[in-house]
């Protein structure tokens, strides 16, 4: 029973909720396709948040659709919104296994694939140089249902330059901009079930591998898109966050959001029960390491990719995000506050 297992948090102090700390920065992926049109989407993103990062129009699939051509324009209103309204901007993603744009995927060679990257990620950051300083450098590297620790995630990059082609993405980042942020982000690594288990542990493995041959990465993201009915491994979190931060890297918490598909109908128990995940979630990173970065995906249940994959069977709208459709704040949105403002 969800109530149930969220029951004990519910009652106990949770480690890391502390107050009175310098603030945190708070961010929200910005969907650049209603940035323009959405007035109330524009003033919530402004009121609420300290960076926004575009949900999609910074990928290969947007920049790129075509070989020969760099598309900056769907990305464009985006950063200006941000230099508007003094917000940082995050940079997502320079180098990620997936299915677009096709032409990527469908390139044949070693050569082919290591001049795409070392073409792709200088033009790409030093578009943005001056206004982007953190760069998702690799997305999503581990293998989606790892068998082992040491699967990783197949696609083009990997199929042509090898499991070194993490280290290369982050050398040619770190000539660009040697003073940036360069993350390598994950999410399926919070849960209690046995796949987030061996992918937490094929992630530590890849972090201390790639330490150890002196790849600069300086921070981890920890994407955070928990799923309501799916318990916390609070202790295995913690202790990921510790051990990264032993290694000397910083940790950032990227695309939080709570899929609430299997949680109850009720609107006020549901808000509550998102709202404990994502704290149950935030205290166990807190208890490891403070995190650089608390970034939602996406501020409002307006606009959140969550409906692609899970749907409610009741046909209600999810309900993933710290401000409802009307932009109006939920308990998760407090809990937010609690651990990034001190309240
Ligand atoms: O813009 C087109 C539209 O013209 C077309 O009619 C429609 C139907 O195919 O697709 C629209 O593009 C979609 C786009 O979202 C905008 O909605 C793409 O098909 C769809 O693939 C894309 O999904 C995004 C997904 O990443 C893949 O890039 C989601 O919005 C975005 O939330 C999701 O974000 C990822 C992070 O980048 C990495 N971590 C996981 C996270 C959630 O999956």
């Amino acid at each position: 029973m969800m109530g149930a297992a969220l029951g004990a948090a519910a009652t106990t102090a949770l480690p890391g909720a502390v107050a009175a700390a310098p603030r945190i920065p708070i961010g929200a992926a910005c969907n650049h396709y209603v940035l323009g049109t959405d007035q109330a989407y524009r003033a919530a993103l402004a009121r609420h948040v300290d960076v926004i990062v575009p949900e999609g129009a910074m990928k290969w699939d947007y920049i790129r659709p075509k070989p020969d051509a760099f598309d900056f324009e769907p990305a464009a209103p985006t950063a200006a919104f941000a230099r508007l309204n003094g917000l940082q901007l995050r940079g997502h993603t320079l180098v990620w296994c997936t299915p677009k744009p096709g032409w990527l995927n469908a390139l044949g060679s070693e050569a082919e694939t290591a001049r795409e990257m070392e073409r792709h990620i200088p033009r790409v950051m030093g578009h943005y140089r001056g206004q982007v300083r953190s760069w998702d450098v690799v997305n999503e590297p581990i293998a989606e249902k790892p068998t082992s620790d040491r699967d990783l995630r197949q696609g083009v990059w990997l199929r042509h330059l090898g499991d070194r082609y993490i280290d290369r993405a982050f050398r040619i980042a770190a000539d660009v901009d040697p003073a940036g942020e360069r993350v390598l982000n994950e999410y399926g690594v919070e849960a209690t079930r046995p796949q987030d288990k061996i992918k937490r542990q094929g992630f530590l493995r890849l972090i201390r591998e790639l330490k150890d041959r002196g790849v600069p990465l300086t921070a981890i993201g920890l994407q955070g898109h928990l799923h309501g009915d799916l318990v916390i491994d609070t202790d295995g979190v913690s202790r990921f966050c510790q051990e990264v931060a032993r290694m000397g890297l910083d940790v950032l918490v990227t695309e939080l959001d709570v899929i609430d598909d299997k949680l109850p109908g009720d609107i006020a128990e549901r808000d509550r029960l998102v709202a404990r995940r994502a704290e149950q979630f935030l205290g166990a990173v807190f208890a490891g390491a403070r995190p650089k970065l608390v970034c939602t995906w996406g501020i409002s249940d307006r606009y959140t990719w969550v409906p692609t994959w899970f749907k409610r069977a009741d046909g209600q709208k999810n309900r993933s995000l710290p401000l409802d459709h009307d932009m109006n704040v939920k308990p998760f949105w407090h809990v937010l506050q609690r651990f990034c403002r001190g309240a």
